[in-house]
């Protein structure tokens, strides 16, 4: 068999993984569940949720992957589960259906560049607009997609790990330097008292809800990246230390996410910024609101805006190579195909899923009022439907059953086996202990609940929180 390549060191898999993680839903998604619900107190819950829930899932994860050294379909089978293979297949949907639209708002992005640099701020008022410009908009997610084909193209060491190793390091430096900027501005300290103060009073169902479904996004979990990423580590490397590093390297960048986000949003409110006053969620965050910032604060706005919209494709780009490496992965492993010939048919197949994506943004009425769920009083465009689909149901569904499997049907002690080469003392620790008791029944309770309640909430309208 020919070999299937691997990382170079463990710091490589660790930037690789962490770059996955770090993407889209840390430097946009964190921000504007945290304006949209309960600021310090949404915080506080995705905290603990990353650490004490998915972190346990993480671990599994790549123990699976490495443990079989398969993507997540043959994992499975590698293990004698052939049954449970669908797991794995649900896992590959996931990612094709992600990358096709997560591309699309990447390419947005893209653009963004072009716009800040050229200080074309009115952009703002024009994002509608923009998106309706499908040649143009798809122009950016095509050189987007392309990008990330060559890089999963070059291989594992020679690609993904290669780029993360030079992405992730220039999106922190580039993070810390917007940061110290955004802080010099005038309220900056309101926005960040309403991000990093919790009021506990605002914890409650639905801010836990949204907190663990973010972190379990962010951490990309669910859809079994980490598996395939796991199939690639080396036999020496400890995957628990290296977990917790990929956790913290997550966590912090959503953190610092925010301390650059609240100081801007706080500026822009002048200093109202808890009294609702911001269009704070979905993608108005970041393309409308972030914008007219940069418009205001003068003569560095064109260089911070375009700085931002670089950092958040940098952030995207690490992404959006591990959804591709997971289908590319299970094409090469499974169908024989070659590497090379399977990214570019999965990536040009993936662009092709993710035209309705692009075109239902006001181009295409049909896919821009595709479905109107049960109990709904308006329609949502076949690139909210996705999101709902894959991201809100599939995912957990998948890190559910995944975790589930892990801990009943393949059992405990095997995982525990894996776990402890190139850590000995793992046996025995209180943390084996943890692990298990959290992957055997919280972790997947948790996870069954989630789908349950995504599931009725979106599609049915039937509210239970
Ligand atoms: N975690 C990434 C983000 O926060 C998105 C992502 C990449 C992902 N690969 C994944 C999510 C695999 C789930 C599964 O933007």
């Amino acid at each position: 068999m020919a070999t299937r390549g691997g990382f170079s060191s463990r710091l490589g898999f660790i930037a690789a993984a962490a770059g996955s993680a770090v993407g889209l839903g840390n430097i946009w998604g964190f921000p504007a569940e945290v304006g949209a619900g309960g600021g310090g107190a949404f915080v506080l819950m995705y905290l603990i949720f990353c650490f004490i829930l998915c972190f346990p899932v993480m671990v599994t994860e790549i123990a699976i992957g490495r443990k079989t050294q398969k993507n997540p379909v043959g994992a499975f089978n590698a293990l004698g589960f052939r049954k449970w293979n669908f797991v794995g297949k649900i896992g590959i949907l996931s990612g094709f259906l992600i990358l096709s639209f997560y591309n699309v708002i990447a390419g947005w992005a893209f653009g963004y560049i072009f716009e800040m640099a050229t200080s074309n701020f009115a952009i703002a008022e024009q994002f509608s607009a923009f998106k309706m410009q499908v040649f143009k908009v798809g122009g950016y997610g095509l050189v987007f997609m392309v990008v990330t084909a060559y890089t999963v193209s070059k291989g594992i060491s020679g690609g993904i790990e290669k780029a993360a190793k030079f992405l992730m390091p220039a999106l922190i430096i580039m993070m810390l330097v917007l940061i110290g900027y955004s802080f010099t501005l005038e309220n900056s300290g309101a926005g960040l008292a309403f991000y990093l103060l919790p009021d506990f009073s605002k914890i409650n169902g639905v801010v836990m809800y949204n907190a663990l479904g973010q972190a379990f996004f962010s951490l990309s979990l669910g859809m079994g990246a980490l598996i395939t990423y796991g199939s690639y580590v080396s036999k020496k490397d400890n995957i628990i230390s290296s977990a917790a590093l990929i956790t913290l390297a997550d966590v912090g960048v959503a953190v610092l996410a925010g301390m650059l986000i609240f100081p801007l949003l706080g500026f822009i409110t002048e200093g109202n910024i808890g009294d609702g006053q911001m269009a704070t969620a979905g993608p108005d965050l970041i393309f409308v609101t972030l914008p007219k910032v940069f418009e205001q604060i003068g003569s560095f706005g064109a260089v911070v805006g375009a700085g931002f919209f670089v950092l958040l494709c940098f952030a995207a780009l690490t992404s959006t190579v591990s959804l591709l490496e997971v289908p590319v992965a299970y094409v090469v492993d499974e169908k024989g195909i070659k590497r090379n010939r399977a990214v570019w048919l999965v990536a040009g197949f993936i662009y092709l899923i993710g035209i309705p994506s692009l075109i239902g943004n006001g181009y295409s009425e049909f896919f821009t009022n595709f479905i109107t769920y049960i109990g709904a009083d308006s329609p949502t465009s076949f690139l909210g439907f996705i999101g709902s689909v894959a991201n809100d149901s599939l995912l957990p569904l998948g890190g559910c059953l995944i975790v589930f499997f892990a801990a009943h049907v393949w059992k405990k002690h095997n995982l525990d086996a894996e776990l402890s080469v190139g850590n000995p003392s793992y046996e025995g620790s209180f943390l084996q202990k943890y692990l298990n008791f959290t992957i055997s029944y919280v972790a997947p309770l948790a996870l069954g609940v989630i789908f349950i309640l995504t599931v009725l909430g979106t599609f049915f309208g039937i509210h239970l929180i």
